[in-house]
């Protein structure tokens, strides 16, 4: 790459950038990284380039559930300075100016999603149903790559958990499934549901899946409540939707 770049004088090379993943638990890999990139800024010495900038992607993991134990930002800040802090004193090159990009653990747990409860269905010996109005389409999580949540019922926070209730969304498809088997009290027709750190790559993963309009979003602050996103309409569905000159004609004139 650098061999490229040396050819290319009208190109500027700043800096180079990584990132690891997504959702990582672990600090081992945020501390092999320093070394890594540390030797990605020697090769580029070695191409005439001194590097300035140092972009060390994302990746820090948050708590979806209980069982979910994420480093604190704070750690992973600590952990990914002294890396290259040290891996660049371990090779006597200058600092580079630090740059990152977490995403998921900024804005992940900042956010739930509300569902309104519709019917319920219980199937005798295997599990019960509560349909949401929403599901696939809000969160594609789920049914990607099985991801877990947790469900609280926000209209009746303090009541007792009395079953397992698998969360079903409004889809029409069989894996369009929020949760399955989730702790919950007995639920009622009109209950609001809510799915804790859905902020991160919900609203960006949403679809229009069967035609389903994406939900608000909604910023609470000091009490205040501010529409960020508004509702989609039928209107906007259609948007784009056009019909060929010869159809569109008056059927008369056809
Ligand atoms: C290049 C890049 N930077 C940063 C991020 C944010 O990652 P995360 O949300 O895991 O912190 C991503 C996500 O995939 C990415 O592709």
């Amino acid at each position: 790459m650098f061999e490229f770049l040396a050819t290319q004088p009208q190109l500027q090379c700043l800096g180079v950038h990584a990132h690891i993943g997504s959702q990582i638990f672990e600090l081992n890999p945020h501390t092999d990284l320093g070394g890594v990139m540390a030797q990605w800024l020697i090769t580029a010495q070695r191409y005439g380039f001194t590097l300035t900038e140092l972009d060390v992607g994302g990746g820090l993991g948050i708590r979806y559930t209980e069982s979910d134990d994420p480093p604190s930002i704070e750690t992973w800040v600590k952990t990914v300075c002294d890396s290259v802090v040290a891996a660049c004193e371990a090779q006597h090159i200058p600092l580079p100016r630090l740059l990152c990009e977490p995403g998921r653990s900024l804005i992940g747990p900042a956010c739930v999603t509300a569902y309104r409860v519709g019917s319920q269905k219980e199937v005798p010996g295997i599990r019960t149903y509560a349909a949401v109005d929403g599901g696939m389409s809000d969160n594609p999580r789920p049914i990607t790559y099985q991801s877990v949540y947790r469900a609280l019922v926000a209209n009746r926070m303090s009541a007792p958990l009395a079953e397992t209730i698998t969360l079903a969304g409004k889809h029409c498809e069989s894996g369009d499934i929020l949760i399955k088997d989730a702790p919950l009290p007995a639920l009622r027709t009109d209950d609001v549901i809510t799915i804790a750190a859905t902020g991160a790559y919900n609203y960006s993963m949403a679809s229009n899946y069967n035609r389903v309009p994406r939900p608000a979003a909604v910023l609470v602050k000091d009490g205040e409540a501010h529409l960020i996103i508004r509702r989609e309409t039928l209107q906007d569905l259609l948007r784009q939707d056009c019909l060929p000159e010869t159809l569109s004609r008056p059927l008369e004139s056809t």
